[in-house]
């Protein structure tokens, strides 16, 4: 129902998102969307890049008069870096010496370098890291957000928040209102919810960079106010736990991904695990006493808040580099350092929200449909009666 696409190099002219299968007349905030790409390029332990860019959509199709049509949209992201790599990576073909200056043929362990040369048949793994880079996440942020607005016209918010950086981890539940909170804090340097801990994790983030090291962690993603019923058991790939840990593990560095308690579930016995069930008479609701599943039984929403997490690896471009071979002469070398961050754990949260964000919207419509968000609308409101004389 809900598709996306992004294209554009880390430091070619832009980056570019379509996305497809919205309901015409949303209305649309581009302020919202600028407001979630600035969310982005904060966190404690980025690089210089931040600095040069100040991310903004500019909107080209699909969006009239403020709101959508029910057309494809377009939109941008211009990559103020490009002034300097112009001459780098041109369209063209180009003989001038700067097209060959930034060669990267000591391909870093753990970064896509080696496999898409060698897949490509490239001997400079430049083509492949400008689109391995998580540069492209500002165009899914920027897609997320129109999943998000339309999400948000029937109640469903979604934010996210650090559990863990490095050795330090968070080790209590936060509760909604808390994380929301801290997803909007712009002050925040880490986006932990506990400030003792984030100072903690901060001196883990110092250390990394001290060393010439990176450092990884884990976010947490929560969707607030989710129907239930979204999602289906029925085929393997309507499963919308399967689509969202999918999504999740898309987002460049994150290697694991957890649904609710998940892990902890593996190494409990069933009576601890599961939540149990009762139904409020007064306010005719069917209720659970926790929320162990995550938000999720049988790939189906069930109502409870959804509760994703994500897990980044440290990143592999360090300032200390690794051992690596030269794809050209096959010599012993050390991996080649360019500028880089060395923790991007709040920002991979905003990009993990917005992946989120895509998939719920996408199960949303396959679910409740319509070409206008009127129909849509009636279509909700009709199915919330079903479940409320259930
Ligand atoms: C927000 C964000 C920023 C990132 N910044 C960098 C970076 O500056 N340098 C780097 O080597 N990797 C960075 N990464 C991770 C790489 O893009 C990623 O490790 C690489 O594309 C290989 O993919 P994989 O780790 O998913 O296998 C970043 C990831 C995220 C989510």
């Amino acid at each position: 129902m809900l598709r996306f696409y992004t294209a554009g190099e880390s430091h070619g002219q832009a980056l570019l998102a379509f996305v497809s299968g919205l309901p015409a007349g949303l209305r649309i905030d581009v302020g919202a969307i600028n407001h979630e790409l600035h969310r982005r390029q904060l966190g404690y332990g980025r690089g210089g890049r931040q600095k040069i860019e100040k991310d903004q959509a500019e909107i080209f199709a699909g969006v009239r008069h403020g709101q959508t049509i029910g057309a494809p949209i377009a939109l941008r992201i211009e990559n103020r870096d490009w002034e300097n790599w112009e001459k780098i990576l041109p369209v063209e073909a180009s003989s001038a010496p700067e097209a060959s200056s930034r060669k990267l043929v000591a391909p870093r362990p753990g970064h896509a370098d080696l496999a898409g040369s060698q897949k490509f048949n490239f001997h400079d793994a430049r083509y492949v890291l400008e689109r391995a880079s998580a540069r492209e996440t500002a165009a899914r942020v920027a897609a997320g957000s129109f999943a998000r607005q339309l999400l948000a016209q029937f109640g469903v918010r979604i934010a996210s928040h650090t559990i863990q950086v490095g050795h330090i981890r968070l080790d209590r539940a936060a509760g909604w209102e808390e994380i929301r909170a801290i997803c909007e804090d712009l002050e925040s340097s880490l986006r932990c919810v506990d400030a003792q801990v984030q100072e903690k994790m901060k001196t883990e983030v110092d250390a990394a960079l001290k060393a010439g090291d990176t450092v990884g962690g884990a976010f947490e993603i929560v969707a607030h106010g989710v129907p239930v019923g979204l999602g289906s058991h029925a085929q393997w790939d309507e499963k919308l736990d399967g689509k969202l840990a999918q999504a999740l593990m898309s987002v460049q560095a994150v290697k694991a991904v957890e649904i609710g308690s998940g892990i902890l579930a593996a190494g409990s016995y069933g009576s601890e695990v599961q939540d149990e069930i009762s139904y409020d008479k007064k306010a005719r609701k069917f209720q659970r006493g926790s929320n162990r599943a995550g938000g999720l039984e049988g790939g189906i929403t069930n109502g409870e808040d959804v509760v994703i997490r994500g897990f980044l690896k440290p990143i592999s471009t360090l300032r200390k580099p690794l051992g690596t071979a030269d794809m050209v002469t096959k010599e012993p070398v050390k991996a080649a350092y360019e500028r880089s961050d060395w923790c991007v754990v709040p920002a991979g949260g905003v990009a993990g929200e917005a992946m989120v964000a895509l998939v719920l919207a996408d199960a949303f419509l396959q679910k409740f449909g319509g070409d206008s968000l009127a129909e849509t609308r009636r279509n909700f409101d009709s199915y919330g009666r079903q479940i409320d004389e259930f």
